[in-house]
């Protein structure tokens, strides 16, 4: 099973954003987690499109995994897929058609990821799971960064792992929130491939040095 390392930029330094971007990617990440936030589906604000096409503007090439965290869905799910998103994912309780935004994502050229909260139940993924690319399951209450993992999320991570086995296809199974050297090594057991960090990335001294604890961890 290939491993994922996506950090989360939502704990970067923005003032120096395209900086913080290139100096992870050369300490060992493997894709960008850009986290958006419309102070409605969550109580927080971030970061939109125009940041995105910025660092594409700017040379990035590398993934960008774009997490929405707003309500609706389909307008800006089209504006980051022009903007230069790789992966969109977005939560199936912010749009009122969950299939026909995994079709609208996937037309503009994007791979697909539904988001389940902590209390989302796996039962949302029953009739959509083959269509999709990516499950992010969030293992925090999403808004903000720096949050204590929630680990009942370990059991709901074997069932989804269950489930995409079961369907055959090659889905990732993305875990958000909470993660860093303690819980890491827990998660990737529990069946998860992509693994999110913000605050234990950005928060540490060196990030290279910490990416490497991180594969220590999972391999
Ligand atoms: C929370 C975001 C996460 C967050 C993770 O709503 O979706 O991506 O940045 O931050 P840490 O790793 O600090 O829990
Ligand atoms: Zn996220």
């Amino acid at each position: 099973m290939k491993t994922v390392i996506a950090p989360s930029i939502l704990s970067a330094n923005f003032s120096r954003l395209g900086e913080e971007v290139r100096s992870v990617m050369s300490a060992g990440a493997d894709w960008i987690h850009f986290d958006v936030m419309d102070n409605h589906y969550v109580p927080n604000l971030t970061i939109g499109p125009l940041v995105c096409k910025s660092l594409r503007d700017d040379g990035i090439k590398d993934f960008i995994d774009v997490h929405l965290m707003i309500e609706p869905v389909d307008e800006l799910a089209k504006s980051f897929a022009n903007a230069g998103a790789d992966l969109i994912s977005f939560h199936p309780e912010a749009s009122k058609h969950v299939s026909r935004t995994i079709s609208l994502i996937k037309d503009a050229g994007c791979k697909a990821g539904l988001a389940l909260n902590p209390a989302t139940p796996v039962s949302v993924l029953e009739n959509i799971i083959d269509e999709l690319d990516l499950v992010l399951l969030m293992s925090v209450n999403p808004g903000f960064g720096g949050q204590k993992f929630i680990s009942h999320t370990l059991n709901k991570i074997k069932t989804v792992r269950d489930l995409i086995n079961a369907s055959g296809k090659d889905i990732d199974l993305e875990v958000d929130g909470g993660i860093n050297l303690d819980t890491i090594a827990d998660v990737y057991n529990a069946g998860a491939n992509v693994f999110v960090a913000g605050s234990a990335i950005f928060g540490s001294e060196n990030y290279e040095e910490t990416i490497n604890d991180f594969r220590d961890k999972i391999s």
